[in-house]
């Protein structure tokens, strides 16, 4: 009887996924250590991040990958087996406790010789590397490039993307891949060709509204190579921080919501404001970002610094951001057929959670300094 068990749950896990079940369906949330830790992060700091996010209502609003970023790394062992370095100890237990808590965990490395904080990279040692993550039950690589350039040309990394995520298929665990290269090449054109779930589209985001606004602005364009299973990655949030006013994160979280971008919190889990875990868990918003259809958002108005951008949903409706990148409030305006409503529509506000009634022709309200509102149009 065990051993049928046994069997049968082996087998439900090697089967391939179904339809439906496609790794990535929606955008990948969850928490990344980078932005708050960077080389100082300890396994402690996983398990914090992985308590909060189970306890905070973060992961009923859907958050689920706990990624370990770069500096977990420690040496190789005569075999060419990769170890942790003494503040993460035992990678297996790490994994067994955020599991634990109904989570997921994932992992960093480099297809050069070192990471780009210079730990141990996966150069040659890709399939044994990636044998390991689905031994110790990782489900999610980050893949960056870093010193990857001084062993290949640019050229190369679609082959070089590609070897990893075959050796990640060969090990028969499901393991989101995010390919991390800051852009180069026109990733969006082969990223999900070679096996990517996700791809950034930049370099690094920071905690200042000029940096982050950049990087999202900048993202108009690219909607037509993001879809169910692969996404563009303007790069993790910064929402809570610290560097950033409640305007300026409201407009970070919105922006991304309409961009169906990876919605991945870079902040001190464990300490972190009722306003920035508002943020962060407002459903509404977050229904935009994980809309079924998987559509890509983009800009379909703009007089200077003030911008209109839609997202068709899955319902038939739109999300639409009002963006005022100004220095001071001012008037935007949503002119209903710039989204192909020729009569009326109803409106709703996402940061709100209230009915604003119907509207005919356009809408207009007032959006703070570099802040935006969110809406939700039928
Ligand atoms: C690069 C990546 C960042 C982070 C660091 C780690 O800069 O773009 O997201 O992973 O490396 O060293």
């Amino acid at each position: 009887m065990t051993k049928l068990w046994l069997c049968a749950a082996l087998m439900l896990a090697l089967a391939p996924l179904g339809e439906g079940q496609e790794l990535a369906a929606t955008p990948p949330m969850g928490w990344n250590s980078w932005n708050h830790f960077a080389c100082k992060v300890t396994a402690g700091d996983i398990r914090a991040a992985a308590d909060a996010m189970a306890s905070n209502g973060m992961k009923e609003a859907g958050y689920t990958y706990v990624n370990i970023d770069d500096c977990w790394q420690g040496k190789r062992d005569a075999q060419g087996n990769l170890h942790p370095n003494a503040r993460f100890g035992d990678i297996k237990a790490l994994v067994d406790y955020v599991h634990s808590k109904g989570l997921k965990i994932g992992i960093y490395s480099s297809p050069g010789p070192q990471t780009c904080a210079h730990h141990e990279g996966s150069y040659q040692h890709e399939a044994q590397d990636a044998k390991q993550y689905a031994a110790w039950g990782i489900d999610y690589l980050k893949y960056d490039w870093c010193s990857a350039s001084q062993v290949y040309k640019p050229s190369q990394m679609p082959e070089v993307y590609k070897k990893m995520h075959e050796a990640l298929a060969a090990t028969g665990r499901p393991i989101v891949y995010s390919l991390c290269q800051y852009g180069m090449e026109r990733v969006w054109q082969w990223g999900p060709g070679v096996g990517g779930n996700l791809w950034r589209t930049t370099g690094d985001i920071s905690d200042h509204y000029d940096r982050m606004a950049l990087i999202g602005f900048q993202q108009n364009g690219l909607q037509s190579f993001a879809g169910p299973g692969h996404w563009n990655d303007p790069d993790m949030l910064e929402v809570g921080n610290g560097g950033m006013g409640h305007d300026e994160y409201i407009t970070h979280m919105s922006l991304w919501a309409m961009l169906a971008a990876p919605l991945l919190a870079g902040n001190d889990l464990s300490k972190m404001s009722a306003a920035d875990l508002a943020i962060l868990t407002n459903k509404e918003v977050i229904f935009v970002d994980q809309d079924a259809k998987g559509v890509q958002g983009h800009r379909v108005a703009q007089q200077g610094p003030l911008e209109v951008w839609a997202k068709p949903l899955a319902d038939g409706s739109y999300g639409v951001g009002l963006f005022n990148r100004s220095e001071s409030p001012a008037p935007v305006t949503l002119e209903l057929k710039d989204i192909g409503i020729s009569g009326s529509a109803q409106i709703r506000d996402l940061w709100a959670h209230r009915d604003l009634g119907s509207f005919t022709g356009s809408y207009t309200v007032t959006v703070a300094k570099h802040g935006a509102a969110l809406l939700k149009v039928k």
